[in-house]
């Protein structure tokens, strides 16, 4: 580990003058591209740590522990076959590896990431599983259209709610709010028998029942709340804890931009310039959207990601996705997502709202140029259902981007970069993965234990496609 050593740079004009605090010696301005990087991490205000000045749970506290022992059990999925883990694994970048999820009905419940199966041969969830990690960092929603968002006026708004109306069951974070909704979701957890025709409600009161009628959860709850009520808020906030305790920020960007040159390679360094720089700068333009130092300014954007798998139920053929559009029913919104964080992205693939890339270079070639990769994609490489309509579904949101002048500019004015620019860019965002999320030994606090975590006999002890542990 370098250390990391906190100063003060000014740029002034052409130069960069370091003031600072390494023993007296005169801080080493860098290589010329060190002295235009520092320019831009300044213009863009960049900091560094993106978790500054917040107080996140520990996954050592109580709560946390007890988060993880459901974020981890099938006890809350209505047939007992999964659980938050099934699409949020640590071990597969607090995702699952799969260009949309598999939940319910998998041919084989505890095995996650590639080689999950489901016997119709499709990926019935029709979104991308977002990471879990750093999920504390959101400031405006979760969710790729937001959903579960925080009002202007105060409280949280979520899909028990109307648009613009606080859910007063939200909780005290964004964390705890998408709680509960996971168990919810016939495909992702609840199944098509549990509680069937029950509100989201009646549902929750009936994983409570289920859960104080096992008795073995009463000891958990007494040990962490002081009382042994099982209330789904309570669920909420234990797993919320645990998720909020999934800090993963000390990148070597964030250490490059603390100070220490030598954190990041050249190649990243210029791929850290093409990032920053504005389209006039001769740059790529992507901190426009993702901005800061979460990578995002939690905006809705549409990037003219291709849509693939079933949808939303949106469209022509209902097998498309509006987006945020389904959200706020504003046609300006149609087919915008909310713009990613790219922390840990080296970790998270498949890429975008439908999985639709499963690697960086195509992502990034789709950013500069969205046309010519949706010219040169080809829908049969990914097995999905209504991959048949994905030229109709995509001639749809061209169409309407076309006519409303919206979307990402590449769209009407390709960014022209070389092969050499876009590796960069990809060794860039390489940076920004700590390495920890990378290590499983270092992740192990978070993922469970079966000796001391499986309550109720119904902890989900995952296994990859080769029944090595996960
Ligand atoms: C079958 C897979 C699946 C299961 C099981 C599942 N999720 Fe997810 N999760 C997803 C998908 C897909 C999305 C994105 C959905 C969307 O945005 O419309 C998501 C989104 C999220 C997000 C928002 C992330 C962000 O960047 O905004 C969080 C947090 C989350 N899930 C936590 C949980 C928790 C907690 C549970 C258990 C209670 C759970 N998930 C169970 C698939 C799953
Ligand atoms: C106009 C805003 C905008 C600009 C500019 C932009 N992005 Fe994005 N980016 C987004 C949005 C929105 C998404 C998610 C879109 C979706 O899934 O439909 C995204 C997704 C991504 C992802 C995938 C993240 C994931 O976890 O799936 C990567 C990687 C990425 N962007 C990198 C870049 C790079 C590199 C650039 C510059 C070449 C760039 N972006 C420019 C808005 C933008």
């Amino acid at each position: 580990m370098a250390m990391r050593v906190r100063m003060t740079w000014l740029v002034l004009g052409m130069g960069a003058i370091w003031l600072g605090a390494c023993g007296g010696s005169t801080p080493d301005p860098g290589s010329e591209t060190d002295i235009a990087l520092r320019g831009l991490i300044q213009k863009n205000g960049l900091r560094g740590d993106p978790a500054f000045g917040r107080e996140l749970p520990s996954i050592d506290e109580p709560l946390a522990q007890l988060g993880r022992k459901l974020f981890f059990s099938k006890s809350l999925g209505g047939d007992r076959d999964s659980a938050c883990v099934t699409c949020h694994h640590p071990a597969l970048g607090g995702g699952d590896g799969l260009p949309m999820s598999i939940g319910v009905g998998a041919d084989d419940p505890d095995l996650l990431g590639p080689g999950r199966t489901h016997p119709d041969g499709d990926l019935p969830v029709p979104r991308n599983a977002p990471t879990t990690f750093n999920i504390a960092l959101w400031e405006k929603g979760l969710f790729w259209d937001s959903r579960v968002e925080n009002l202007d006026d105060g409280g949280t708004r979520t899909p028990d709610s109307d648009f613009g109306t606080p859910d007063p069951d939200a909780g005290e974070s964004l964390s705890e709010a998408q709680a509960r909704f996971p168990v919810t979701s016939p495909e992702e957890m609840r199944g098509f028998e549990f509680v069937l025709d029950g509100t989201n409600a009646e549902l929750r009161t009936a994983l409570e029942q289920r859960l104080a009628e096992d008795g073995r959860w009463d000891a958990e709850f007494e040990a962490t709340f002081g009382s042994s009520d099982i209330g789904y808020a309570r669920i909420a906030e234990a797993i919320a804890a645990y998720e909020d305790s999934q800090v993963f920020t000390d990148t070597p960007w964030r250490e490059y931009v603390e100070g220490n040159h030598d954190a990041i390679e050249e190649p990243a360094k210029r791929g850290a310039i093409l990032f920053l720089g504005t389209r006039e700068d001769g740059g790529a333009d992507c901190a426009s959207c993702h901005a800061g130092d979460f990578f995002t300014d939690e905006d809705f954007h549409s990037i003219c990601a291709p849509q693939l798998g079933r949808g939303k139920g949106d469209g022509f053929l209902g097998t498309n996705d509006h987006g945020r559009a389904r959200e706020n029913d504003d046609r300006n919104y149609l087919f915008s997502f909310r713009t990613s964080s790219l922390l840990n992205v080296s970790a998270t693939g498949p890429y975008l709202h439908a999985g639709t890339y499963d690697n960086l270079v195509d992502v990034v070639r789709h950013h500069l140029d969205p046309l010519g990769a949706i010219d040169s994609f080809d829908p049969s490489t990914v097995p999905l259902a209504a991959s048949e309509d994905f030229e109709r579904n995509t001639q749809e949101m061209l169409d309407f981007l076309e006519v409303s002048g919206r979307g990402i500019d590449s769209l009407r004015a390709p960014i022209e970069l070389t092969d050499q620019d876009v590796e960069d860019l990809v060794a860039f965002l390489e940076t920004l993965t700590d390495p920890c999320v990378l290590d499983r030994q270092c992740l192990s606090p978070w993922i469970a234990d079966p000796a001391t975590d499986d309550v109720d006999g119904h902890l989900l002890v995952a296994i990859d496609r080769d029944q090595n542990p996960l």
